[in-house]
C-alpha cells in the first residue's frame, strides 16, 4: 500500500475522528480508504443507466423566495421525483427529502440544482441501482 498525509483543518478532523469511532472504523485510513471507495463506485454508476435514490435538502425557509425556487425546480422534474417528504426541524429550518427514479444524469441535475439554490445549507444525495 501506498501512504501519503492528508492536511485537514483541526475542527474537520476533530468531527472526522468522533465519525470514525461511531463507525468503528479501526484507524483513520482505513475510514479513508472506505469513503473513497465509496465515492468512486457512486462516480462509476454510468450516466445513462436507471437509478434509485434520494435526495435529502436541508435549508432556511425564510431566505427570500427559497420555498418557491425549490417548489419551481421540482415541478421541472415530474417523472423523476416520485415522491417528497417535508419536515419543519425548527422555527427556521425545513428538512425535506426527494425520492427519485431516473436517468442518473437527470437526477444528478437535481441535486445539482438543489445546491445552487441560495440559503440551502446541506443536500445529501444518495443514488443505488437496481441493475447488478
Ligand atoms: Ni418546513
Amino acid at each position: 500500500m501506498k501512504r501519503f498525509s492528508i492536511s485537514m483543518e483541526e475542527e474537520l478532523l476533530k468531527k472526522f475522528d468522533e465519525f470514525i469511532a461511531r463507525h468503528n472504523y479501526p484507524s483513520r485510513s482505513h475510514a479513508v480508504r472506505e469513503l473513497v471507495r465509496d465515492a468512486l463506485i457512486e462516480e462509476s454508476i454510468k450516466e445513462d443507466s436507471e437509478v434509485f435514490g434520494t435526495i435529502t435538502v436541508i435549508y432556511n425557509h425564510e431566505v427570500k423566495d427559497i420555498t418557491d425556487k425549490i417548489t419551481h425546480l421540482q415541478h421541472g422534474y415530474l417523472n423523476e421525483i416520485r415522491a417528497a417528504i417535508h419536515v419543519h426541524v425548527d422555527e427556521k429550518n425545513c428538512l425535506e427529502t426527494l425520492i427519485v427514479h431516473g436517468k442518473a444524469s437527470i437526477i444528478r441535475k437535481i441535486a445539482s440544482g438543489l445546491e445552487g439554490i441560495k440559503g440551502v445549507k446541506h443536500v445529501k444525495f444518495i443514488m443505488t441501482s437496481v441493475e447488478p
